[in-house]
Order: structure tokens, then sequence, then C-alpha cells
């Protein structure tokens, strides 16, 4: 079950919120300008589905997004037990950063954090299956995808190009906790 725990930045033991109610999610994050929804397939589709398949299935709430939000194009993305270097994935998202573009997932299958600094306040947002985040250029955010990750995302694209992480030097994501498992 997705769920936001938001806290204030500058202190990771006092939560100001913490919910697993979609809507109070979606109204929460929407105040701060980030796009959160629920989705649900059209069609059911297996796991190891081409992504044709998948895209088809979610066809409608995609082809929504990318008018809203005038991208271009999408891919599926996927992690898991076949992937190599892990770690080094799971690093390379892991410090506070920021993208030119915004950053646009659908979680066709698992889980992710992530980690929205804004107003002063961190919004730590567990997005499981069929959750759609989208995080506005120039956000300073992190993502942690934990130790073993199973995802499938559809992600939404600009430019391929802007999407590289600009890191901010800031060491706050350490002092905030991990992705360890689903129960966070
Ligand atoms: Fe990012």
């Amino acid at each position: 079950m997705s769920r936001l725990t938001l806290y204030r930045d500058d202190n990771p033991h006092e939560i100001l919120i913490d919910t697993q109610d979609g809507a109070e999610i979606a109204k929460a994050l929407n105040a701060v300008g980030v796009v959160f929804e629920r989705w649900s397939a059209s069609a059911t589709f297996a796991k190891d589905a081409p992504d044709s398949d998948v895209l088809a299935a979610y066809a409608g709430d995609i082809d929504r997004i990318k008018a809203q939000g005038g991208y271009q194009t999408v891919d599926i993305l996927r992690c898991n037990a076949e992937t190599p270097n892990k770690p080094a994935i799971r690093a390379k998202f892991l410090d506070e950063h920021t993208h030119s573009e915004d950053e646009v997932r659908f979680f066709v299958e698992g889980a992710g954090v992530f980690y929205l600094r804004l107003d002063g306040k961190v919004y730590m947002t567990l997005c499981e299956r069929e959750d759609l985040i989208s995080v506005p250029a120039g956000t300073s955010h992190w993502f942690d995808m934990g130790p073993e990750p199973d995802i499938a995302a559809i992600r939404f694209f600009n430019t391929v190009e802007g999407w590289v992480p600009n890191y901010t030097g800031s060491d706050i994501a350490a002092t905030f906790p991990k992705f360890e498992s689903s129960s966070v």
C-alpha cells in the first residue's frame, strides 16, 4: 500500500503526517505541485508480458499524462533479480539531486520510495503497484529502490538527456529512513 510520511527537513524523528489513504496522499502532494495517482489496468497481462502489452493496458492514462505534461515518449524500466550491479544502481539515486526535466514514473510492478524536499519538508512517498508520481523539474529529491528491487516502471520523457541527475551535494538523504522492505 502506498504511503506518505511527512517530516520537517531538519528533523527525521518528528512525523507530521503518516497516511496510506490515496486521496490524502494525492492532496498533500498536489499542494506542493506533485502529481500522485492510482491507476487500474484495462486488461490483464502476465508479469513477463512484452512492453507493448503493458503499455496497451494503461494506454488511456498514458496518453492523458503525455498530453498534460507534454511528454514525447515512454519506456519501461525493469530492475529485478536478473539485473546486474543493483547496489550501484540503488546508490546512484540515493543522494539528493534535481533534474532539468520532470521525473514521471508509473509502477507496473514493485515498489520504491521517493523523498521529495519541498517547502522545508521531506515528503517520503512509498510508491507501489499502479501508483503514478510526477516529480516536477528542479525539485530536490532522492529515490530508494531498496536492496531487492523487483520493479517495472513506465517512464515519461521529453528528452532522455534531461533526466541526468544534478547532485545538490547535501547529505540529507543519509539522515532519513532507507527503504529496506515494503513495510516502510
Ligand atoms: Fe531523480
